[in-house]
């Protein structure tokens, strides 16, 4: 049937059948904060470009851990900013690192808290690339391995859930092979599997201090321009073992999600990351745009695209909301 027997404009007349029939619901449950943790005692160094988050020592990020859980935040993403720096970022694997002290005392005060820890060398390697450098690019195999250990060492942490967001290939294996041999066979993996070389991370790199001290990421994230390439990165995780694949970032890449999602049966997470973030906080405080409606509408145009988890510095903003 059409006009003018049909009118769709009929289901959107009253708020109770434009609300029976909403297909996408955002829940709090989607959500994962991410949070920068740094050395010292009773710090939260504000980061400029992105309001509202801050560089925490291990007890103001564990305060701020217990006050997202009373708001109903359920997972928190670490990042760490260590007091040293090496080439290859080994001191990442250290039992005392930065990420390690925090997920103790994040788990001991709040246990029902999920916490996730990223995977990767740029914040722990002097010159703030993804892993050591051979011949004037990173190399991938000696790499994997830096990474299988530093991932061991969040393990026994108490990390819940680890994500390696540095694209070399095959360090998902490497990770969940070296996860097996040390008892965390029930430890899932989510991988930034689809992660871009993308000028929407710079917020972060101010926020995590590990932008590259020359060159690019562009030997080993993806190019902004490929799809094909990401559905082959992401079934060669899933070979690998991941339990959850990532697309990165998520605003100009909602088709890559939801390809993803129709080719592959797997949880799929998108990370809504620092630049997308940060633009939304600009216009805002410029009193261009309205900040409430539009981080929804972004949040649930992410979960339609065929997200299920969405990382976002929004979350702590928008829970007490879903
Ligand atoms: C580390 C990493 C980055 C982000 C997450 N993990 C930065 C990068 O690749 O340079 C970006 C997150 C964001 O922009 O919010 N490899």
């Amino acid at each position: 049937m059409s006009f003018p027997v049909t009118r769709l404009r009929r289901l959107r007349k009253s708020a109770a059948t434009r609300n029976m029939i909403r297909e996408t619901m955002l829940r709090g449950a989607n959500l994962v904060m991410p949070l920068f943790v740094r050395h010292g005692k009773n710090i939260s160094n504000p980061v400029g470009s992105m309001p509202g988050n801050y560089q925490f020592s291990v007890d103001r990020l564990t305060e701020h851990c217990s006050m997202l859980a009373g708001k109903g935040v359920q997972a928190v993403l670490l990042f760490g900013i260590p007091d040293q720096k090496d080439e290859t970022g080994e001191i990442a694997s250290s039992p005392d690192g930065i990420v390690q002290q925090a997920i103790r005392s994040v788990k001991k005060e709040n246990p029902e808290m999920f916490v996730i820890a990223d995977v990767c060398n740029c914040e722990y390697t002097v010159h703030g690339h993804c892993g050591t450098i051979l011949s004037g690019d990173v190399d991938n195999d000696s790499t994997i391995a830096t990474l299988a250990r530093q991932s061991a060492s969040l393990a026994e942490a108490g990390a819940d859930m680890i994500a390696p967001s540095d694209m070399m290939d095959g360090r998902v294996a490497a990770i969940r092979k070296e996860l097996d041999s040390k008892g965390f066979h029930n430890l899932p993996v989510m991988s930034y599997s689809a992660k871009y070389s993308s000028a929407f991370y710079g917020p972060f790199r101010e926020a995590a201090e590990s932008a590259p001290k020359f060159g690019d990421r562009a030997t080993y994230q993806m190019d902004p321009a490929n799809k094909d390439e990401a559905l082959r990165e992401i079934g060669l995780d899933i070979e690998e073992g991941a339990d959850i694949v990532m697309v990165k970032p998520a605003l100009s890449y909602l088709d890559v999600i939801n390809e993803v999602k129709s080719n592959f049966n797997i949880p799929v997470a998108a990370y809504n990351v620092s630049g997308e973030f940060s633009m939304v906080k600009a216009a805002a405080e410029k009193g261009w745009i309205d900040e409430r409606r539009i981080v929804r509408e972004i949040l649930t145009s992410i979960k339609r695209a065929g997200a299920d988890i969405i990382i976002s510095y929004h979350t702590q903003d928008i829970i007490t909301e879903l």
